[in-house]
């Protein structure tokens, strides 16, 4: 069941309509399909909203431009950013869902730190898995208490170390309700990741 959007996108919709939807967010060259399991085995029951990034790079899907690994088109960024904004508040309507919770890998986890700190208000909290910080000149975004968490790898070969403490401090600093996690991995997931972001989805359920 899913409605013809300003997105391709996948749509579940809740069995225990309590629950936060999930916006999930796939990484470089995944798809609308690629978070869908993950999403019903972290929030079992809540509504899933996944679309499909609209960036081609050598025919692998993204939320945004880059100009070369871990260098982004800050332009680009700011525009897709406020499209899936949009597309959220369409989806939104069309299926008459609450602010949902994103829950992002890599690229995806990106343009999630994008929508938080450009629409303030669009995500009820995010998970953010792998990310980086994807402006250099964030705006002045005032999230207070928005829960987000940070899972990354210490053996990152993409993201450094210090850029995702930046991003937890940057984050902290516009009053999200920060937890970061370094976790003895590098880019890809592990079961860790799975059972943090699940136990953390709980929590932030319970709070909504
Ligand atoms: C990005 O381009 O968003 C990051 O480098 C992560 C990725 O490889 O997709």
């Amino acid at each position: 069941m899913s409605a013809r959007l300003s997105f391709v996108h996948r749509y579940e919709p809740a069995t225990e309509p309590e629950r936060p939807p999930l916006l999930l967010l796939h990484g470089t060259g995944g798809d609308e399909h690629d978070l869908v399991p993950l999403g019903r085995m972290i929030a079992p029951g809540a509504a899933l909203l996944s679309p499909r990034g609209k960036v081609l790079e050598g025919g692998m899907q993204r939320f945004f431009h880059r100009l070369a690994e871990g260098v982004f088109d800050e332009d680009d960024v700011r525009r897709r950013a406020h499209e899936l904004a949009d597309f959220v508040e369409e989806a939104r309507e069309t299926y008459g869902l609450a602010a949902p919770v994103a829950v992002g890998f890599s690229n995806g986890a990106n343009i999630a730190v994008a929508l938080l700190l450009l629409r303030p208000g669009t995500l009820a909290g995010a998970a953010l898995l792998r990310a980086m910080v994807p402006l250099q000149r964030p705006p002045a975004a005032d999230l207070t208490g928005t829960p987000v968490l940070i899972l990354s790898g210490e053996a990152d070969p993409i993201v450094p170390a210090a850029n995702a403490a930046r991003l937890a401090s940057m984050l902290t600093g516009v009053g999200a309700n920060v937890r970061h996690e370094p976790l003895p991995s590098g880019h890809g997931l592990a079961q860790a990741d799975f059972e943090m972001v699940k136990t953390w989805v709980e929590a932030a359920s319970r709070r909504n």
